[in-house]
């Protein structure tokens, strides 16, 4: 690996792990070789959400949820994006895009991600992650992306569908290793796309040599699919038509109570845990389970032999309870200057080491350097 010497400060050598500095950033470089992983226990959590929506329930509870317990695990270290650039494969209002993204970044703190634990950045301001995404676009597979799940439904019935939005996988691949990623925290829908993460990096370290570490999704086993309110069987999303379908992490009481009273259930009006036979009941349950921190066999044992009534009147004082702590301190961060000053502190720390991943693959892959 090629290292600018100027910028090299410090080597550990029983894990081989080297420290760069870029202004006033230390930033440690684990990846060196195969011998050096081996050592190294590291772990690093990287993830993303996009902002082409306001963000849903689901968004915090299958993946910002896990960013903030993440984050306080030790020896490990955490970066969270905001990927405007995937928010792009779609038609955007540049506007609304612009304050979508700073939005998420408040989200992201006002959820609990803290600055101080973790990097907290937006994509487009690292550009080596559309550089990766390209270099990355030249060692995949027509065939690999043919068949992901969300192209075919993004893409159903719609005249022209941006090139984007096929190989928006491939730049989803270069987010996640260009930070030596180990694990990705991610909701159930993300899974075919590290799967072909996986793929493409294996399928690189054999023919370039050993250059990728190699990530595993993190996918919780409840909360990892929420389902939409009005029709249970399908996954509840921030840019779904159906308004009633979701609730908004922004989102007052009054506007989301309805939509818990209204949820789609089933005629039994008896409580029970059963994801294929009782969808509508079950997501009701794993909601609350997630928001009030009660196991789901608890919640059931509790509301036996009650209505569905009870428990979605219950339901709407405990999502009230938690979104309300949520909206509070999103509106304590409402500093613009200070949150760009947080993303900007991220970029930074984070383009040391997209960089360091940039050269080398493009050693690797035989791009002059000079
Ligand atoms: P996005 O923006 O659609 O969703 C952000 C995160 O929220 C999770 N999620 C859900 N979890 C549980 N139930 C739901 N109903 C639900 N809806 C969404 C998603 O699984 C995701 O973890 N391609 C990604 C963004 C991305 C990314 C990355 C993620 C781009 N690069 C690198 C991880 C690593 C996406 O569109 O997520």
């Amino acid at each position: 690996m090629v290292l600018n010497q100027d910028t090299t400060i410090g080597r550990k050598p029983s894990h081989a792990i080297i420290y760069v500095k870029k202004n006033e950033n230390k930033v440690r470089i684990r990846f060196i070789s195969v011998k050096s992983r081996e050592v190294d226990t590291l772990k690093r959590f990287f993830s993303g959400v996009q902002p082409s929506g306001n963000l849903t329930i689901g968004n915090y509870l299958g993946a910002i949820k896990q960013f903030v317990e993440l984050q306080h695990e030790p020896d490990a270290e955490a970066f969270y994006c905001v990927v405007d650039m995937h928010a792009i494969t779609v038609a955007q209002d540049p506007e609304e895009l612009r304050r979508r993204t700073r939005e998420i970044a408040q989200i992201y703190l006002a959820c609990g991600v803290d600055p101080k634990q973790a990097t907290v950045f937006i994509q487009s301001h690292v550009k080596e992650h559309a550089e990766l995404g390209w270099l990355l676009q030249c060692a995949s597979y027509m065939g690999e992306l043919n068949r992901m799940t969300q192209f075919k439904d993004k893409a159903e019935g719609k005249a022209n569908v941006n090139v984007g939005l096929f190989t928006y996988p491939i730049l989803m691949a270069a987010d996640i290793l260009l930070y030596d990623t180990t694990h990705v925290p991610v909701g159930n829908d993300q899974k075919q796309h590290i799967e072909l993460t996986r793929d493409i990096a294996e399928r690189f370290n054999n023919k370039y040599g050993d250059t990728f570490v190699i990530p595993e999704p993190k996918i919780q086993e409840f909360g990892a699919r929420i389902m939409a309110l009005d029709e249970p069987t399908k996954k509840m999303s921030k840019s779904a038509e159906s308004e009633a379908s979701r609730i908004a992490i922004l989102e007052t009481p009054d506007v989301f109570k309805k939509k818990i009273m209204r949820a789609v259930t089933d005629t039994e009006n008896s409580i029970a845990f059963d994801e294929t036979n009782k969808p509508g009941i079950s997501n009701l349950l794993t909601i609350y389970s997630m928001f009030a921190d009660e196991s789901i066999e608890s919640l059931v044992e509790r509301y036996h032999g009650q209505g569905y009534g009870t428990l979605k009147k219950d339901l709407v004082e405990v999502v009230t309870e938690q979104l309300s702590k949520i909206q509070q301190r999103f509106n304590e961060y409402n500093d613009v200057a200070e949150l760009d000053k947080i993303l900007r502190a991220g970029a930074e720390k984070a383009s040391v080491i997209a960089e360091q991943t940039c050269n080398r693959v493009k050693d690797a892959m035989g791009l002059l350097r000079i």
